[in-house]
């Protein structure tokens, strides 16, 4: 991230999840609020010129609904397991805090004190109420620990949590990454994590490393460059070694066959874009 600026890339897949909500049927992700959320030029310049046909579009939008909905469901399943306590890490312009449909489930936002203070002035431009289960939490994971960040918000440490991790991973280190995911896997049985992660491209087939290029040389160009790739294989046994005892690792065929069955338009999640993983404790 740019010293001092909000992440131009939070907006960029902010507004892909918007182009969802207008480009595609039926919705991946439902989310009545991501047209709002970006702003009213940028909902404005959407609405007038909606198409984006090109496969790559496609399949980038197509993960960006992909991976949110992973972590609501996921964040739902922990819901039922008696988790009441969400951690968005990164949240960027991410929406479920403002339609939160967990009763008692108490929201906290992390997030870079500039993308933060620009969210809440989106929020504020968009008409979105702040709920009262939901606190903000600036952090800059490269300079803070997310427990010494969590410590003062009212999150309890002792009791179990879920969080997602959408979209960060690839612009941190190796140390802030890791330190990160070993102090989630700490936390009380019944928490967990869903993240994503850009795979080496040394592992990726050459269609999958264009793909990845194309994307690594966009996210550079907004000051944001990828710096942090892994092999999936060796992530789920460092994620094991820390302490998370199922760890579910996901790409285009697994989220194709969850989410994309049987649709008409063809939407699907392509290339060597897409990877999840899920980590219980
Ligand atoms: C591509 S955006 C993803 C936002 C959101 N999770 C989503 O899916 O819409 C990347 C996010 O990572 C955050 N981020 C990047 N580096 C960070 C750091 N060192 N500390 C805290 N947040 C960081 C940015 O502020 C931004 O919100």
């Amino acid at each position: 991230m740019q010293e001092g600026k909000f992440s131009r890339t939070a907006h960029r897949v902010a507004i892909r999840r918007a182009a969802h909500q207008l480009l595609d049927q039926p919705r991946v992700l439902d989310d009545p609020l991501a047209l709002r959320i970006i702003g009213s030029e940028a909902e404005d310049a959407l609405r007038s010129n909606p198409k984006e046909d090109h496969a790559f579009s496609r399949a980038f939008r197509a993960f960006m609904a992909a991976r949110s909905r992973y972590a609501e469901d996921e964040l739902a399943r922990a819901v039922t397991h008696g988790v009441t306590q969400y951690v968005v890490l990164g949240a960027g312009l991410d929406t479920f805090a403002y339609r939160n449909p967990h009763p008692g489930l108490r929201v906290f936002e992390v997030d870079h004190p500039a993308t933060q203070a620009w969210k809440r002035e989106q929020l504020q431009a968009a008409d979105i109420a702040i709920p009262p289960s939901l606190t903000f939490v600036p952090i800059d994971f490269e300079q803070q620990t997310l427990a010494d960040g969590l410590e003062h918000s009212g999150f309890n440490a002792k009791a179990a949590a879920f969080f997602s991790w959408l979209g960060v991973t690839p612009y941190l280190t190796r140390e802030a990454c890791m330190t990160t995911l070993s102090s989630i896997a700490k936390m009380p049985e019944s928490s967990g994590v869903v993240f994503d992660f850009a795979v080496d491209p040394a592992l990726l087939n050459p269609g999958q490393r264009i793909a990845l290029e194309a994307l690594s040389a966009r996210v550079a160009r907004y000051g944001e460059p990828f710096q942090l790739f892994f092999d999936p294989g060796k992530l789920q046994d460092e994620l094991k070694g820390m302490g998370f005892h199922r760890t579910e690792f996901l790409q285009g065929k697994e989220l194709n066959a969850r989410y994309f069955k049987d649709r008409k338009d063809g939407l699907l999640v392509r290339g060597g874009l897409g990877h999840l993983m899920g980590a219980s404790v």
